[in-house]
């Protein structure tokens, strides 16, 4: 793909591949539509010890984000593990590089999403939704969630939010995307190209 076409920016935080493949079912809803490209990106583990460095290149998975894959984006996903009702260290560590896009308002006008995966359902992936958030409103991004003409919204047994799409892993991190999942995921990459698309003549 020619590096012209804008593209949505899927950056997520997994351990043990649960938000991964919610991220890669994303990026199939953004390519589902033309003239628009996803962009997956991932951030490197934090560790308690400070000299701990990582490797430049992830053992697998998508590439470390740089800056400049925010910078230059037309739209964000952002998806992180659930961990205590929030979003996981890494994320936010990264996140937390980000003040020199916040000065120059880079973002600004942006829109933007976020997806969760957890082990129990009721473990807080609202929460860690709605928490996920407010960086992106602090950037001056344009936060679009999942409407209820995604009709799984009424019927999934599982994942799946207004707030953004979601998945229940299972305590063993066993169970796979279900197809409410996966089409809510779908569903919510599209728009968020659609969106990006519509937003990038209004900037
Ligand atoms: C430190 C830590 C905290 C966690 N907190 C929660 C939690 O609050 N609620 C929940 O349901 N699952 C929690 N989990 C489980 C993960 O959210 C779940 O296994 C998720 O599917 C992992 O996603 P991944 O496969 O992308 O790493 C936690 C896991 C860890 C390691």
């Amino acid at each position: 793909m020619p590096d012209t076409l804008p593209y949505v920016l899927i950056l997520y935080y997994s351990r043990q591949g649960a938000t991964r493949a919610m991220a890669e079912q994303i990026a199939a809803g953004v390519e589902s539509r033309s003239g628009i490209v996803a962009r997956l990106r991932t951030v490197p583990p934090v560790s308690p010890t400070c000299e701990a460095v990582a490797p430049e290149i992830p053992a697998e998975g998508a590439v470390y984000a740089s800056l400049d894959d925010l910078r230059h984006c037309a739209a964000l996903a952002l998806g992180s593990p659930t961990r205590f009702g929030n979003m996981a260290a890494p994320l936010k560590h990264f996140i937390d590089t980000t003040s020199e896009l916040w000065v120059g308002g880079a973002l600004i006008d942006k829109p933007a999403t976020a997806f969760t995966s957890t082990s129990s359902l009721h473990g807080g992936q609202e929460s860690t939704l709605i928490t996920m958030l407010l960086p992106l409103l602090h950037h001056g991004m344009v936060y679009a969630g999942l409407p209820y003409s995604e009709t799984e919204l009424y019927t999934t047994t599982a994942g799946g939010t207004p707030y953004g799409a979601s998945h229940l892993a299972g305590q063993r991190s066993d169970r796979p995307l279900d197809e409410a999942e996966r089409n809510l995921a779908f569903a919510q990459g599209r728009r968020l190209a659609r969106l990006a698309q519509a937003l990038e003549g209004a900037r």
